[in-house]
């Protein structure tokens, strides 16, 4: 396998399209608005405004976030492969389209009902619809990993044949994993020669941030994100996680401005009502969490001990809990920083009682600690 070294990969933000379609999620005008207003602020490359055809408010929404956005950041919609539909998207102003159309057989039999030849048809006539009315596309064809290989490229062949600017392969239902993901982005990549490709991965096997990771080292120049990894099903690739592994692991040139990122997750599990997992890479409570002893000290000592980055670089913060793992030397930093010094036979004083605590099942907050310490100070002579 060859990693191919990634110059600047463009982050497609699709939080308001996917995102949003998510069972429960379900944002006014006014919210997706805010939404993308931060998006634009974390200098996303493209924001999927919706749907347009979905509903009305689809429609008002992504009309609204082109024409306040679209001077700062890529502004695109998702359209079937269907001329009343492209007609609508482009009746919105935008400037980019999304069409998309399945190219497995199970979506071809089941849901479209559709031979290949049709489809090859439907594809041609869509695009050259869309790029007839001056628009950029990016064409998707859906279940591409589940398609077979040989239809696969011909519809992308098709695509581009009719002047698709863009290719994103949809890894629909998540069940691709890194190597097959790597060997198809190289052998797609072959078809697509300079424009540009994207990605765009589901997590039903908790694989979408790895795929990703390993589209961009096979030579895909985009991918598809939300905030958060909200999405259908099991969600979508996370942008904070993609975000961090292209630029720590990938050493790959990203756009985003990182130390937006905690905030900007927050602000979404706000409107959409759907909170951040506490074990959630860069963003989570926990994704810079201490409480052992061992660990503490280290990472007072040197962070990088024991944090492959800094919390500032992400706007996260390092949160050091106490509990029943806890050594003296980070107990002793943290009573110090609160104005309190203890002697050592204080200080284990107090630590015995934290662990009691826990081991009764019981948390112990700072501001505990602190009230431990001082009734210990009194009642133990330095
Ligand atoms: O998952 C998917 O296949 C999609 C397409 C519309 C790109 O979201
Ligand atoms: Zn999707």
């Amino acid at each position: 396998m060859v990693v191919f070294y990634p110059g600047r990969v463009r982050i497609f933000d699709t939080t308001l399209r996917d995102g949003e379609q998510a069972p429960g999620i379900d944002l006014s005008v006014e919210q997706k608005l805010m939404v993308a207003r931060r998006l634009a602020d974390l200098r996303v490359d493209v924001i999927e405004a919706g749907f347009p055809v979905a509903s009305r408010a689809e429609y008002e929404a992504t009309k609204l976030i082109n024409q306040e956005l679209s001077d700062r950041v890529e502004v695109i919609a998702l359209s079937r492969c269907a001329k009343k539909d492209i007609e609508d998207t482009l009746s919105t102003g935008i400037s980019s389209i999304h069409l998309f159309l399945a190219t497995s057989d199970i979506h071809l039999q089941y849901k479209l009902r559709m031979s290949r030849e049709q489809a090859i048809e439907r594809i041609l006539e869509s695009v050259s619809y869309a790029k007839e009315n001056g628009l950029t596309v990016e064409f998707s064809p859906e279940d591409a990993t589940r398609s077979d290989r040989a239809f696969l490229s011909e519809a992308i062949t098709a695509a581009l044949s009719a002047g698709a600017d863009r290719i994103n392969i949809p890894d629909t239902v998540g069940v691709m994993e890194p190597f097959g993901m790597y060997n198809l982005v190289v052998e797609i990549k072959r078809l697509v020669g300079n424009k540009i490709l994207s990605v765009h991965c589901h997590n039903d096997f908790g694989m979408a941030t790895a795929n990703t990771v390993a589209a961009v080292s096979a030579g895909a120049e985009q991918v598809h994100v939300t905030v958060n990894g909200i999405g259908e099903r099991a969600g979508n690739t996370s942008l904070e996680e993609v975000v961090m592994a292209l630029k720590k692991l990938l050493k790959a040139e990203v756009g985003v401005v990182a130390s937006r990122l905690y905030e900007t997750s927050r602000f979404v599990a706000e409107v959409t009502g759907v909170p951040v997992p506490y074990f959630k890479p860069i963003v989570g409570d926990n994704a810079f969490g201490h409480e052992a002893g061992i660990h503490v000290h280290g990472v007072l000592q040197n962070p990088q001990t024991y944090e492959p980055m800094q919390p500032e670089e992400v706007g996260n913060f390092r949160r050091i809990a106490l509990g029943k793992h806890s050594g003296s030397y980070g107990l002793k930093v943290m009573l110090n920083e609160r104005g309190l010094t203890l002697s050592d036979e204080q200080l284990k004083k107090v630590l015995d009682e934290i662990k009691a605590e826990a081991e009764r099942g019981c948390h112990v907050s700072v501001d505990q600690a602190v009230e431990i310490a001082r009734r210990v100070c009194l009642s133990v002579k330095a």
